[in-house]
């Protein structure tokens, strides 16, 4: 069975959704949630379900990254996961990290990379006109936002939408497409899911 780490920063409504999809005959099981915010709520749904949680604190680091992430990978190794999700985790991890990692991290995006890499995802598809939007799980390496990717799903950008009712509903699919993804990642397969709202 592999372990999964899940590293979040806020609510943890995907971290949510990977570990109810680690059941039954899944290769996978979460082994850690971790949160660079004390108070992240994710951490209080993730104790909930009975697994084990920590935090980092960024904040102490102030500027230096390497300092956080060495603190990062102390808090991580007694829970020796095999793969590590970021799942809304909203810290930049150097390639020092990322490269201790490579080929076992994912994340997800909430745009269709390779477009709107970084954060107002949302606002920046609509203000483009776009006609639809997304999310993507993709493997995590040095650069922001890039790597293989491992999953996409869609959906159409509506008349009237806002960056919120746009981010709800991709929140929807977020919640579908990493489980899928994961699901295939643990089992070693990277052939990438594609997913769109009609199911
Ligand atoms: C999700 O929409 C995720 O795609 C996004 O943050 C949200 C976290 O929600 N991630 C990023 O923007 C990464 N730069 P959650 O805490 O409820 O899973």
């Amino acid at each position: 069975t592999r372990r999964v780490a899940i590293l979040i920063s806020g609510g943890g409504s995907n971290m949510v959704a990977l570990a109810r999809s680690m059941t039954g005959d899944h290769p996978a099981r979460p082994c850690l949630v971790l949160a660079n915010d004390p108070k992240a709520g994710g951490l209080a749904r993730a104790a909930d379900m009975g697994i084990p949680v920590a935090a980092v604190d960024h904040r102490p680091f102030g500027k230096d990254r390497a300092g956080f992430e060495v603190a990062l990978t102390v808090a991580i190794r007694p829970y020796a996961p095999d793969i590590l999700c970021l799942a809304g985790f909203m810290r930049v991890l150097t390639a020092g990290f990322v490269g201790q990692w490579q080929g076992r991290m994912l994340n997800i995006h909430p745009s269709l990379l390779p477009k709107y890499r970084g954060l107002h995802t949302h606002a920046r598809a609509i203000e483009a006109g776009d006609a639809e939007a997304g999310c993507t799980v993709h493997e995590v390496t040095p650069e922001l936002d890039d790597g293989p990717i491992l999953g996409q799903a869609r959906v159409p950008i509506l008349p009237g939408d806002t960056p919120q009712t746009l981010a709800d509903r991709v929140l929807v699919q977020e919640h579908r497409l990493y489980p899928a993804v994961l699901r295939r990642f643990a089992a070693g397969d990277r052939s990438p899911v594609f997913l769109d709202d009609a199911g």
